[in-house]
C-alpha cells in the first residue's frame, strides 16, 4: 500500500478511517433494511432484492488520487476520494429506484451531497444507476464523523449488465472492440426494455389484486 503510514499515528488514523467508514456503511445498511421491512409491512412487498457494501481497496484509493493528480495522503483521500465506503442497492423495479432515493433523502440524519441520475441520462456506454453520494454522522466518544457514502440503486436487469460490462471493460482495460461495445448499447437498450415491461406486467396484476380485494 502507498499510502503514507510510514509513522506509528499515521496507521493509527489509518485505522480510524476505515472503522469511521466501515460504520458509515453498516449504518445506511441497517436504514435500508428498516425501509424495506417497513415497505413490505405496508405495501406486502419488499422493493430491496439485496443491497452489497464494500470498503475501498488502498490500492484503489491510490490509483484514484494518482489520477487526480494529489499526494496520497489519508487527508486527502478523505476530502477527494467520494466512494471510499460504496453501497449498492438491487430492486425489483425502476420505480422502486426512486421510492428508495426519496426516503433516504428524507432520513434527517443523510445529507444529500449530490444526484447523478444516470436511468434518465445513461452513460455512452449504455450505463444505467442511480447514484446518490450522501453523509452519515458516525458517533465517536469524543466527536462526531460525517462520513461520505456512494449509493447506487438499480434494478437487477441493470446490475445484470453493469456486471458483464465491467468485467469487459477490465478484460481489455477500456479498450473493447467495437463490435462489442456496440454489442452492450444494445444490450443497454434491451435492459431498458425489460424493465418497462415487467414494470407494467408487475401494475397490471398488482391492479388485479386490488380489485378482488375491493370485491371480496
Ligand atoms: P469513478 O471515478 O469511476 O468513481 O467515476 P465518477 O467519480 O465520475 O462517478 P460516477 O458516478 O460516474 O461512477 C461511479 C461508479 O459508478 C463507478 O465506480 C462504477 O461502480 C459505476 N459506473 C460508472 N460508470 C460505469 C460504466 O460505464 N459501467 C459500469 N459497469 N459501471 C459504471
Ligand atoms: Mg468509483
Amino acid at each position: 500500500m502507498e499510502i503514507r503510514i510510514d509513522r506509528d499515528e499515521d496507521i493509527d488514523s489509518w485505522k480510524e478511517v476505515t472503522l469511521i467508514y466501515n460504520s458509515a456503511l453498516k449504518q445506511i445498511s441497517t436504514k435500508l433494511e428498516i425501509l424495506n421491512d417497513e415497505f413490505q409491512h405496508v405495501h406486502r412487498y419488499n422493493p430491496i432484492e439485496h443491497i452489497k457494501s464494500r470498503i475501498k481497496t488502498p490500492e484503489s484509493i491510490v490509483k484514484k488520487l494518482k489520477k487526480h493528480g494529489y499526494e496520497s495522503t489519508i487527508n486527502n483521500m478523505i476530502r477527494y476520494v467520494n466512494d471510499i465506503a460504496g453501497i449498492r442497492v438491487i430492486c425489483s423495479f425502476s420505480s422502486d429506484i426512486y421510492q428508495i432515493a426519496e426516503m433516504i433523502s428524507n432520513q434527517e440524519d443523510i445529507k444529500v451531497i449530490s444526484v447523478k441520475d444516470y436511468i434518465v441520462n445513461p452513460k455512452a456506454s449504455g450505463y444505467k444507476s442511480y447514484h446518490m453520494l450522501v453523509t452519515v454522522p458516525v458517533y465517536l466518544s469524543d466527536r462526531i464523523a460525517d462520513t461520505k457514502v456512494e449509493i447506487q440503486i438499480r434494478t437487477v436487469a441493470m446490475d445484470f449488465w453493469a456486471s458483464l460490462e465491467h468485467k469487459i471493460h477490465y478484460k481489455f482495460e477500456g479498450n473493447a472492440p467495437v463490435h462489442i461495445k456496440e454489442e452492450l448499447v444494445e444490450c443497454a437498450q434491451m435492459v431498458s426494455e425489460l424493465d418497462a415491461r415487467m414494470l407494467a406486467l408487475n401494475e397490471e396484476i398488482q391492479n388485479i389484486e386490488r380489485k378482488a380485494l375491493e370485491e371480496y
